[in-house]
């Protein structure tokens, strides 16, 4: 099958299209045709090992698995002989952050695994990118602990995991300050912000409000900078480690002190979550934001794109 490919890390180059086998399929897995992915930064996290701790699950000097693609959606094609909760020509969507697959044509996942129905109506590219933004925002506002009426700050509210955030906090009724750039301003206001801080022509620190959960989905501020505008027993959540690598040492002493505090949850992705969110999707709660589409023969230079920081959304990667 036709596969985006890399068996060492590093930048975009390192991936290229080739042929590989295709997966063999276990009595409990469901075979899909893949016809949507996405480029996100969990692909780019696991190609470039930036991080070292990345390499802990893929692999310590070199991929052990050549197939990145954490998103997918498709069409179930085959089903192991003990699957009962799909059948053939289903069409699906999911994520899987262990084997990935989503970039190449056909991809096998357990039926117990993260991969559900596609919400009635939604077409497979939009799918594919209902749950990596999505994923990361909603484990995060649950270990926030957020209830109907806080006030909450989503910094950078135009990434996969800020346009959902925001929606998501819509939707559980927050109060939502959404920091974005000037051209986004209106897409954030569409997506249920009740307040926007343009930031390239306000210092967001100025606000007079003050916060229950500040929440940097862009990973660019810093609990120093964001502290003042918490609430007495306010939670700061980045979704990057900060400047100094300090958000980690800063989660494991500050909920210590009984003040404002820092968490830094690993999130995991259930099942639960993507049944949760394809309700979400269905009763309009929720819909991912959709950037720019590239073929898979294009994948590198949506790598390049996605590396940019400066995608709105979610970049689609289309299959055949
Ligand atoms: N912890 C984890 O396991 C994990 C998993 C996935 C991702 N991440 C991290 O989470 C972060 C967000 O991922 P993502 O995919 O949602 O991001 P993304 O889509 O790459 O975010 C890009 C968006 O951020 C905005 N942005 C850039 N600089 C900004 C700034 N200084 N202030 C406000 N907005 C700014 C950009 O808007 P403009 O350029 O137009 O302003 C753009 O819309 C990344 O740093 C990623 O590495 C962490």
């Amino acid at each position: 099958m036709k596969a985006a490919v890399h068996t060492r890390y590093g930048n975009p180059e390192v991936v290229s299209i080739g042929d590989i086998p295709k997966p063999e399929l276990g009595e409990h897995d469901v075979l899909i045709h893949v016809r949507a992915s996405t480029v996100n930064r969990t692909d780019c996290g696991f190609r470039s090992a930036q991080y070292f701790i990345s390499r802990l699950f893929s692999g310590l000097f070199r991929p052990k698995n050549p197939l990145l693609g954490c998103e997918f959606a498709g069409e179930v094609v085959e089903v192991g002989a003990l699957v009962t909760l799909f059948k053939l020509g289903n069409l699906v969507f999911g994520y899987d952050d262990n084997k990935f697959g989503g970039h190449a044509q056909f991809k096998v996942i357990k039926e117990s695994g993260a991969v559900a129905l596609i919400p009635d109506g939604m077409d497979m590219e939009v799918a594919a990118a209902m749950t990596e933004g999505s994923h990361y925002a909603l484990s995060n506002i649950r270990a926030a602990k957020m209830k109907k009426g806080d006030s909450v700050m989503v910094y950078g509210a135009t990434g996969a995991i800020g346009s959902a955030a925001v929606q998501l906090l819509r939707h559980f009724g927050a109060y939502v300050l959404a920091v974005c750039n000037t051209k986004n301003t209106e897409l954030v206001r569409k997506l249920g912000a009740d307040e926007v801080i343009d930031y390239q022509t306000q210092d967001f620190t100025q606000t007079d409000r003050r916060f229950d959960f500040i929440f940097d989905a862009v990973g660019k501020s810093s609990f120093g900078q964001c502290k003042p505008l918490l609430k007495p027993k306010g939670i700061y959540i980045s979704t990057e480690l900060g400047k100094r690598s300090e958000n980690i040492g800063l989660a494991l002493t500050t909920p210590l002190l009984g003040g404002r505090r820092v968490l830094f949850p690993l999130p995991v992705m259930r099942r639960e979550n993507i049944l949760y969110l394809r309700d979400l999707a269905q009763q309009g709660s929720f819909r991912p934001v959709i950037d720019r589409k590239y073929a898979l023969d294009d994948i590198v230079e949506a790598y390049r794109y996605v590396e940019t920081g400066q995608k709105t959304g979610n970049v689609i990667i289309t299959i055949d």
